[in-house]
């Protein structure tokens, strides 16, 4: 590997692990494309509830994920997500689509679209993709593997702080009602057949309860730099 060969970073974990965060930081501060994968099935959640089709409906669910295509692009915010040409950046982040998402994202061929596009979008540059599959499915072959963890109550304070931010109120910002949501959304990500949460044997574990921004950037920041001299070397 040399300076020009592409970076995979992978990072997974459960939801309000962090990951956006670091993954947005890194991605800013290598110059690397940051991947969402996250967004992406929330979108096609937000588009199945749009046309009234229920996410119960694999059918249905997977049309849209094969028709409708997802597209990121750059706003005055940071990056923008569509789906079928529609601006869906904010309206992913609803209670409505955090409650329908994990049934989505539990469909097979809804993955195995997704995971196609995302390793389109990757192609040929250097990348930080975040989610649940990265480094056991999507690019198992990441230089860089991480899978971020820490302790439900942190990991719901945090989205509480985030959704407030972001100017959402009531049952978003609310983190008693986050907490319960993230519990059942981990129970449904770990334990669905296809794809479940769970850490490459490879990958590093951070625990972030305890830990700054600053230093789980940092952290990440050293495992790119050991990627980088492996692959001089
Ligand atoms: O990271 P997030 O909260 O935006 O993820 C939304 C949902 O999508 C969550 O239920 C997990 C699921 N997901 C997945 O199954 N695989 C991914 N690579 C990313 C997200």
């Amino acid at each position: 590997m040399d300076d020009a060969t592409n970076i995979i970073v992978a990072i997974d974990g459960p939801a309000g692990s962090g990951k956006s965060t670091i993954a947005r930081l890194l991605s800013r501060r290598h110059g690397f494309t940051y991947l969402d994968t996250g967004a992406m099935y929330r979108a096609v959640a937000w588009r199945a509830l749009r046309l009234g089709v229920p996410v119960e409906d694999e059918a249905g669910v997977s049309l849209i994920a094969q028709s409708d295509p997802i597209e990121f692009g750059e706003g005055a915010d940071g990056q923008t997500v569509s789906i079928a040409g529609c601006d869906v950046t904010d309206q992913i982040r609803t209670p409505e689509v955090d409650a329908a998402v994990s049934s989505v994202a539990r469909i097979p061929a809804v993955r195995k679209e997704m995971v196609r596009a995302q390793r389109a979008i990757a192609g040929q540059r250097s990348v930080v993709c975040e989610g649940r599959d990265i480094g056991t499915v999507v690019f198992p072959q990441a230089q860089v593997k991480v899978f971020l963890t820490a302790s439900p109550q942190m990991r719901a304070r945090r989205r509480a702080r985030q959704n407030a931010s972001r100017g959402m109120q009531g049952a978003s910002v609310d983190e008693a009602a986050i907490l319960e949501g993230i519990v059942k959304r981990d129970e449904t990500d770990s334990h669905r057949e296809v794809a479940p949460l769970r850490a490459a044997d490879d990958a590093v574990r951070i625990d972030t309860s305890s830990m700054s921004i600053d230093e789980v950037v940092a952290a990440i920041d050293r495992l790119i730099e050991q990627a980088r001299q492996t692959g001089r070397g």
